[in-house]
Protein backbone atom coordinates (compact mmCIF):
# COMPACT_ATOMS: atom_id res chain seq x y z
CA UNK A 1 0.00 0.00 0.00
CA UNK A 2 1.59 3.64 -1.01
CA UNK A 3 1.36 6.14 2.02
CA UNK A 4 -1.60 8.49 1.93
CA UNK A 5 -0.26 11.33 0.90
CA UNK A 6 -2.55 14.25 0.32
CA UNK A 7 -2.79 18.06 -0.82
CA UNK A 8 -3.33 19.96 1.96
CA UNK A 9 -2.26 19.01 5.40
CA UNK A 10 -4.25 21.38 7.86
CA UNK A 11 -7.33 20.24 5.91
CA UNK A 12 -10.18 18.21 7.30
CA UNK A 13 -11.41 16.90 4.34
CA UNK A 14 -10.42 13.37 2.70
CA UNK A 15 -7.89 12.68 -0.27
CA UNK A 16 -10.61 12.94 -2.89
CA UNK A 17 -11.96 16.11 -1.51
CA UNK A 18 -8.76 17.66 -1.68
CA UNK A 19 -7.71 16.50 -5.03
CA UNK A 20 -11.01 17.99 -6.39
CA UNK A 21 -10.48 21.04 -4.65
CA UNK A 22 -6.76 21.34 -5.80
CA UNK A 23 -7.21 20.00 -9.35
CA UNK A 24 -10.28 22.86 -9.66
CA UNK A 25 -7.83 25.41 -8.14
CA UNK A 26 -4.70 24.92 -10.83
CA UNK A 27 -7.40 24.09 -13.78
CA UNK A 28 -6.87 27.15 -15.66
CA UNK A 29 -2.50 26.63 -15.62
CA UNK A 30 -2.64 22.66 -15.58
CA UNK A 31 -1.50 22.23 -19.27
CA UNK A 32 1.00 25.02 -19.24
CA UNK A 33 2.52 23.65 -16.30
CA UNK A 34 1.83 19.93 -17.25
CA UNK A 35 4.24 21.29 -20.44
CA UNK A 36 7.41 23.21 -18.63
CA UNK A 37 7.41 19.88 -15.57
CA UNK A 38 7.65 17.46 -18.35
CA UNK A 39 9.88 19.68 -20.63
CA UNK A 40 7.31 18.28 -23.40
CA UNK A 41 8.02 14.81 -23.00
CA UNK A 42 4.30 13.79 -21.77
CA UNK A 43 3.34 14.13 -25.57
CA UNK A 44 5.46 11.49 -26.91
CA UNK A 45 4.56 8.91 -24.51
CA UNK A 46 0.80 9.85 -24.84
CA UNK A 47 1.03 9.15 -28.42
CA UNK A 48 2.53 5.66 -27.38
CA UNK A 49 -0.86 4.86 -25.15
CA UNK A 50 -2.69 6.00 -28.21
CA UNK A 51 -0.94 3.35 -30.31
CA UNK A 52 -1.40 0.63 -28.07
CA UNK A 53 -4.80 1.44 -27.64
CA UNK A 54 -5.49 1.80 -31.48
CA UNK A 55 -3.85 -1.88 -32.44
CA UNK A 56 -6.72 -3.23 -30.30
CA UNK A 57 -9.45 -1.39 -32.40
CA UNK A 58 -11.90 -0.61 -30.07
CA UNK A 59 -15.10 0.27 -30.67
CA UNK A 60 -15.65 2.03 -26.65
CA UNK A 61 -13.16 4.32 -25.41
CA UNK A 62 -13.10 5.41 -21.42
CA UNK A 63 -10.07 7.68 -20.00
CA UNK A 64 -10.36 8.39 -16.79
CA UNK A 65 -9.11 10.68 -14.29
CA UNK A 66 -9.26 12.67 -18.09
CA UNK A 67 -8.41 15.91 -16.95
CA UNK A 68 -8.20 18.81 -19.23
CA UNK A 69 -8.39 16.39 -21.79
CA UNK A 70 -4.90 16.25 -23.74
CA UNK A 71 -5.12 12.05 -24.05
CA UNK A 72 -8.74 12.07 -24.96
CA UNK A 73 -8.36 14.15 -27.80
CA UNK A 74 -5.73 12.01 -29.31
CA UNK A 75 -8.07 8.92 -29.22
CA UNK A 76 -10.18 10.43 -31.42
CA UNK A 77 -7.53 9.89 -34.38
CA UNK A 78 -8.80 6.05 -33.17
CA UNK A 79 -11.55 4.40 -34.94
CA UNK A 80 -13.83 4.28 -32.11
CA UNK A 81 -17.88 4.87 -32.37
CA UNK A 82 -17.76 6.18 -28.88
CA UNK A 83 -14.91 7.86 -26.59
CA UNK A 84 -15.21 9.14 -23.32
CA UNK A 85 -13.18 11.53 -20.94
CA UNK A 86 -14.37 11.27 -17.30
CA UNK A 87 -12.91 13.30 -14.18
CA UNK A 88 -13.89 14.72 -10.79
CA UNK A 89 -12.78 18.05 -11.13
CA UNK A 90 -15.78 20.32 -12.89
CA UNK A 91 -12.83 22.95 -13.19
CA UNK A 92 -10.27 20.28 -15.69
CA UNK A 93 -13.81 19.63 -17.31
CA UNK A 94 -14.79 22.40 -18.28
CA UNK A 95 -10.70 23.19 -19.83
CA UNK A 96 -11.08 19.97 -21.71
CA UNK A 97 -14.26 20.77 -22.99
CA UNK A 98 -12.96 24.12 -24.84
CA UNK A 99 -10.25 22.50 -26.07
CA UNK A 100 -12.89 19.90 -27.84
CA UNK A 101 -15.02 22.33 -29.53
CA UNK A 102 -11.80 24.18 -30.45
CA UNK A 103 -10.81 21.10 -32.45
CA UNK A 104 -14.28 20.53 -33.49
CA UNK A 105 -14.34 17.15 -31.76
CA UNK A 106 -18.01 17.51 -29.58
CA UNK A 107 -19.61 15.21 -31.64
CA UNK A 108 -16.80 12.46 -31.21
CA UNK A 109 -15.51 12.93 -27.27
CA UNK A 110 -17.90 13.15 -24.16
CA UNK A 111 -16.45 14.74 -21.11
CA UNK A 112 -18.38 13.22 -18.02
CA UNK A 113 -18.13 14.69 -14.20
CA UNK A 114 -17.57 11.49 -12.02
CA UNK A 115 -15.53 9.19 -9.74
CA UNK A 116 -13.29 6.43 -10.77
CA UNK A 117 -14.17 5.11 -7.57
CA UNK A 118 -18.09 4.58 -8.64
CA UNK A 119 -18.63 4.93 -12.09
CA UNK A 120 -22.26 5.21 -13.97
CA UNK A 121 -21.58 2.07 -16.40
CA UNK A 122 -22.33 -1.28 -16.50
CA UNK A 123 -20.31 -4.15 -16.07
CA UNK A 124 -18.00 -4.83 -19.18
CA UNK A 125 -18.60 -2.21 -21.44
CA UNK A 126 -15.31 -0.57 -22.70
CA UNK A 127 -12.87 -1.99 -24.89
CA UNK A 128 -10.22 0.07 -23.94
CA UNK A 129 -9.44 2.41 -20.43
CA UNK A 130 -6.93 4.38 -20.25
CA UNK A 131 -5.72 6.49 -17.42
CA UNK A 132 -2.63 9.05 -17.78
CA UNK A 133 -1.56 10.73 -14.09
CA UNK A 134 -4.20 9.40 -12.48
CA UNK A 135 -3.97 7.08 -10.58
CA UNK A 136 -1.93 8.16 -8.09
CA UNK A 137 -4.47 10.71 -7.30
CA UNK A 138 -6.86 8.22 -6.35
CA UNK A 139 -8.39 7.80 -2.77
CA UNK A 140 -8.38 4.35 -2.83
CA UNK A 141 -6.07 3.10 -5.77
CA UNK A 142 -7.41 -0.79 -4.96
CA UNK A 143 -10.83 0.43 -5.26
CA UNK A 144 -10.33 2.56 -8.53
CA UNK A 145 -8.32 -0.56 -9.97
CA UNK A 146 -10.79 -2.72 -9.20
CA UNK A 147 -14.15 -0.57 -10.71
CA UNK A 148 -12.47 0.08 -13.79
CA UNK A 149 -11.94 -4.04 -14.26
CA UNK A 150 -15.87 -4.01 -13.42
CA UNK A 151 -16.46 -2.23 -16.19
CA UNK A 152 -13.58 -3.20 -18.84
CA UNK A 153 -15.08 -6.01 -21.89
CA UNK A 154 -13.51 -9.35 -20.85
CA UNK A 155 -10.31 -9.24 -23.52
CA UNK A 156 -10.17 -5.18 -23.16
CA UNK A 157 -7.09 -3.39 -22.77
CA UNK A 158 -6.28 -1.56 -19.78
CA UNK A 159 -3.07 1.16 -20.21
CA UNK A 160 -1.64 3.27 -17.48
CA UNK A 161 0.65 6.35 -17.67
CA UNK A 162 2.07 7.14 -14.72
CA UNK A 163 5.20 8.59 -13.41
CA UNK A 164 7.42 6.53 -12.07
CA UNK A 165 11.37 6.24 -10.48
CA UNK A 166 14.78 6.01 -12.20
CA UNK A 167 16.42 3.53 -10.61
CA UNK A 168 20.27 3.54 -12.09
CA UNK A 169 22.75 6.29 -12.02
CA UNK A 170 23.00 8.99 -12.72
CA UNK A 171 19.75 9.22 -13.34
CA UNK A 172 18.04 8.79 -10.05
CA UNK A 173 20.24 11.31 -8.68
CA UNK A 174 18.89 13.62 -11.24
CA UNK A 175 15.55 12.83 -10.94
CA UNK A 176 16.36 13.36 -6.84
CA UNK A 177 17.21 16.78 -7.35
CA UNK A 178 15.02 18.04 -10.22
CA UNK A 179 11.83 17.24 -7.92
CA UNK A 180 13.33 18.40 -4.57
CA UNK A 181 14.94 21.65 -5.90
CA UNK A 182 13.63 22.55 -9.03
CA UNK A 183 10.01 20.98 -9.27
CA UNK A 184 8.79 23.38 -5.98
CA UNK A 185 10.61 26.15 -7.83
CA UNK A 186 8.60 25.65 -11.13
CA UNK A 187 5.04 25.07 -8.92
CA UNK A 188 5.76 28.32 -7.05
CA UNK A 189 6.65 30.26 -9.76
CA UNK A 190 3.52 29.55 -11.91
CA UNK A 191 0.80 27.89 -10.26
CA UNK A 192 -1.58 29.63 -7.73
CA UNK A 193 -1.93 26.73 -5.30
CA UNK A 194 1.94 26.63 -3.38
CA UNK A 195 0.61 22.87 -1.96
CA UNK A 196 -0.21 21.79 -5.27
CA UNK A 197 2.87 21.07 -6.62
CA UNK A 198 4.32 19.89 -3.62
CA UNK A 199 1.82 16.89 -3.28
CA UNK A 200 2.24 16.37 -7.24
CA UNK A 201 6.44 15.27 -6.29
CA UNK A 202 5.60 14.29 -3.00
CA UNK A 203 3.09 11.51 -4.55
CA UNK A 204 4.91 10.78 -7.19
CA UNK A 205 8.13 9.85 -4.97
CA UNK A 206 5.56 7.49 -3.11
CA UNK A 207 3.90 6.10 -5.64
CA UNK A 208 4.35 2.10 -6.20
CA UNK A 209 5.68 1.84 -10.13
CA UNK A 210 7.10 -0.97 -11.46
CA UNK A 211 6.77 -4.99 -10.47
CA UNK A 212 5.26 -3.60 -7.61
CA UNK A 213 2.18 -1.78 -9.75
CA UNK A 214 1.81 -4.47 -11.87
CA UNK A 215 1.45 -6.94 -8.83
CA UNK A 216 -1.56 -4.83 -7.30
CA UNK A 217 -3.12 -4.92 -11.02
CA UNK A 218 -2.50 -8.95 -10.97
CA UNK A 219 -4.56 -8.81 -7.28
CA UNK A 220 -7.61 -7.20 -8.75
CA UNK A 221 -7.33 -9.99 -11.23
CA UNK A 222 -5.74 -8.30 -14.36
CA UNK A 223 -3.47 -10.19 -16.41
CA UNK A 224 -0.83 -9.85 -19.25
CA UNK A 225 0.50 -6.71 -17.10
CA UNK A 226 3.48 -4.72 -18.58
CA UNK A 227 5.28 -2.32 -17.41
CA UNK A 228 7.33 -0.38 -19.66
CA UNK A 229 9.75 2.23 -18.34
CA UNK A 230 9.51 5.72 -20.61
CA UNK A 231 13.00 8.59 -20.87
CA UNK A 232 15.08 6.59 -18.05
CA UNK A 233 12.05 5.14 -15.97
CA UNK A 234 10.82 9.07 -15.59
CA UNK A 235 7.49 7.72 -16.53
CA UNK A 236 6.07 4.07 -17.20
CA UNK A 237 3.52 2.87 -19.47
CA UNK A 238 1.50 0.07 -18.11
CA UNK A 239 -0.61 -2.53 -20.26
CA UNK A 240 -2.88 -5.18 -18.80
CA UNK A 241 -6.09 -7.03 -19.63
CA UNK A 242 -9.47 -8.68 -18.42
CA UNK A 243 -9.70 -12.24 -17.91
C1 LIG B 1 -2.52 15.04 -12.93
S1 LIG B 1 -4.15 15.17 -13.57
C2 LIG B 1 -4.03 14.24 -15.05
C3 LIG B 1 -4.95 14.74 -16.13
C4 LIG B 1 -4.79 14.09 -17.50
N1 LIG B 1 -5.13 12.69 -17.49
C5 LIG B 1 -3.41 14.29 -18.06
O1 LIG B 1 -2.79 13.32 -18.47
O2 LIG B 1 -2.96 15.44 -18.11
C6 LIG B 1 -5.05 14.07 -12.52
C7 LIG B 1 -6.54 14.12 -12.71
O3 LIG B 1 -7.12 13.05 -11.93
C8 LIG B 1 -8.41 13.48 -11.54
N2 LIG B 1 -8.91 12.60 -10.48
C9 LIG B 1 -8.37 12.41 -9.27
N3 LIG B 1 -9.11 11.54 -8.55
C10 LIG B 1 -10.14 11.16 -9.35
C11 LIG B 1 -11.23 10.28 -9.18
N4 LIG B 1 -11.44 9.63 -8.05
N5 LIG B 1 -12.08 10.13 -10.22
C12 LIG B 1 -11.90 10.79 -11.39
N6 LIG B 1 -10.89 11.65 -11.60
C13 LIG B 1 -10.01 11.83 -10.60
C14 LIG B 1 -8.15 14.92 -11.12
O4 LIG B 1 -9.32 15.68 -11.02
C15 LIG B 1 -7.21 15.39 -12.24
O5 LIG B 1 -7.90 15.99 -13.30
Amino acid sequence: MSKNITPYKDSSLGKKEQVTQMFDTISGNYDGLNRVISMGIDVKWRDKVVALVAEKNPATILDIATGTGDLVILMAKTKATRIIGLDISSGMLEVGKKKIEKENLTNRIEMVLGDSENMPYTDNYFDAITVSFGIRNFETLEKGLAEIYRVLKPGGIFVILETSIPTKFPFKQGYTFYSKFILPIIGKLFSKDNDAYGYLSESAANFPFGETLNNILRKISFIECKAMPQTFGVATIYTATKK
